[in-house]
């Protein structure tokens, strides 16, 4: 196993008009709740990662990090600010710009594992046998293909995230938006999970923002952490983790720079002192 060097980098990304990275530039988002009172999920939020970037995202629950997934896929606006994903800016770009993998795998209990991965190219207008035809090559790929007949509820929690990572990487879209896609593993199946993530983007490279709640996971598949403070979701620290990937994970977790770069992620995490 070759051996894993992190370094803390001095160097930022530089998206352009033409990059196909993600950007938000003062992006303030606002809710009505159901008794009427205003709530603001982010408040000026400044975030960008260049083209073939893992843009990590941790921050405490509730501060907004679904509803930026949501804004960048182009499932809504923000209410001030602006930002782009893949290139584009207008709601429409960003649809077809960004695959979303929502915090729930949403599997379809009665479509098999080939089929509901496949379902990424139904909705595209891809006829359903053709569709499946050119999901196997993905499935045998990874590893999974003795698992394509069978339906989600025989499956494990960390094959079903598989399979809806596939259903991900199938529609073919240039950026993946990822919300806590192990959020409810267990910690050893969530450790083989984000080994297996690292190869597969390794395999498939795209520009990636993956929420987390887990600082070790965001900094282990990260190449960029962002810090975000609690509800409104502002930007309070940016970490840079460049290193070869994929990363031995054994390794890389008790890299002494991992773990001095873990320590300032946390310390960002922590509320201020009174
Ligand atoms: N459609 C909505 N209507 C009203 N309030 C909303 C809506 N969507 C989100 N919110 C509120 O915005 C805030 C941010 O929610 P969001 O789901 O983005 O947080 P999160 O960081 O993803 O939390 P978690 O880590 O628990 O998943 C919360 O207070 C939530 O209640
Ligand atoms: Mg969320």
């Amino acid at each position: 196993m070759a051996t894993t060097q992190l370094r803390a980098a001095a160097t930022e990304p530089q998206p352009t008009e033409e990059s196909v990275g993600v950007e938000l530039r003062g992006v303030t988002r606002r809710f009505r709740s159901s008794r009427g009172d205003e709530v603001v999920a982010l408040r000026g939020l400044d975030l960008s990662a260049a083209d073939g970037e893992v843009l990590a995202v941790v921050g405490p629950s509730g501060c907004g990090k679904s509803t930026l997934l949501e804004l960048l896929a182009g499932l809504g606006d923000p209410d001030e600010g602006s930002l782009a994903a893949g290139g584009t800016s207008s709601r429409e770009g960003r649809l077809a710009a960004c695959a979303y993998m929502p915090q729930r795998d949403l599997l379809l209990p009665w479509r098999s594992a080939l089929a509901n991965a496949a379902l990424a190219l139904e909705v595209q207008g891809v006829p359903a046998a053709a569709a499946r035809r050119r999901a196997l090559p993905l499935f045998e790929r990874f590893g999974l293909a003795e698992f394509a007949g069978a339906l989600p509820a025989e499956l494990s929690g960390g094959m079903r995230q598989r399979i809806a990572f596939l259903r991900t990487l199938l529609a073919g879209r240039p950026v993946l938006l990822l919300d806590e896609p192990f959020g409810a593993l267990d910690s050893i199946t969530r450790a083989a999970m984000q080994e297996w993530l690292a190869e597969a983007l390794a395999a498939e490279p795209r520009t990636v923002v993956l929420v987390t709640h887990d600082v070790r996971e965001a900094l282990y598949l990260g190449t960029r952490v962002a810090v975000l403070s609690p509800r409104p979701g502002r930007l309070v620290a940016e970490l840079a983790v460049p290193s070869e990937s994929p990363r031995p994970r054994r390794e890389t977790v008790t890299d002494p720079a991992f773990t001095a770069l873990e320590e300032q992620a946390l310390a960002a995490l922590e509320p201020p002192r009174p």
